[in-house]
């Protein structure tokens, strides 16, 4: 995590000095390149281009979790190329009852994640002519067991858009998915590639 920070910050220098000199250069990407070969470099690039916007986009109306998630944990070494979701890059940031467990990437039929449990993962894109676009975040909320999440393994999905407000989701198409990982209570984890070593 601390890797990251300093890349971060070192990349927030990096946009104010493009930005007075050639941001737009700079910021762009080769749009007809494969995103699963992009290079973690190019990955992490692209990120510095387009983190400071994220975080503006989500906290814009005051959502609760779009306000708050950038002072959580991050779950992996740096941003992923897309997965799952819709060619999207990605990062996902944990709250304080998620985070320890998170970062072990458990799994096994007695692994569940603590109620009160929030994972955030922002999402964003290239434009055709290769310009980082920012998409929603997506999240997921452990509920107690026994309510109406019961049939969704307890977690409550939701989004936030660019334009700070709530996405309408149905929990099944989430769920549709992330049910295919039953045996990591529903999580998908981040790519291989950026996992943190566990023991
Ligand atoms: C097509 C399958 C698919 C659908 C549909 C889907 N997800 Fe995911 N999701 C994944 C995969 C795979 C991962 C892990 C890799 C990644 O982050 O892309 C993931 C990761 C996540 C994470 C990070 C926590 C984790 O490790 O699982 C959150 C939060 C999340 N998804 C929320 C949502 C929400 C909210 C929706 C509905 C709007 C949704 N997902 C729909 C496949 C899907």
């Amino acid at each position: 995590m601390q890797s990251l920070l300093l890349k971060t910050a070192g990349a927030a220098c990096f946009v104010l000095t493009a930005s007075t000199v050639a941001h737009a250069q700079d910021c762009t990407f080769d749009p007809d390149k494969d995103f699963f070969d992009f290079e973690q470099a190019e990955v992490d690039a692209l990120y510095s281009c387009v983190s400071d916007r994220l975080a503006e986009a989500y906290a814009k109306e005051g959502d609760e979790i779009g306000t708050v998630y950038r002072d959580w944990g991050v779950t992996a070494t740096g941003p992923a190329a897309p997965g799952a979701h819709s060619n999207r890059f990605l990062l996902t940031f944990a709250n304080d009852v998620a985070y320890e467990t998170y970062v072990q990437y458990g799994f096994g039929d007695d692994f569940s994640m603590p109620v009160g449990s929030v994972l955030a993962k922002e999402s964003y894109s290239l434009t055709k002519e290769g310009e980082p676009r920012p998409g929603p975040l997506f999240i997921m909320t452990k509920v107690e067991a026994g309510g109406e999440a019961e049939e969704f393994g307890n977690w409550v999905y939701s989004a936030v858009r660019t334009n700070g407000k709530p996405m309408g989701i149905q929990q099944g198409f989430c769920h549709g998915c992330h049910s295919a990982f039953a045996d990591q209570d529903s999580m998908g984890y981040p790519d291989r590639d950026v996992r943190f070593e566990t023991n």
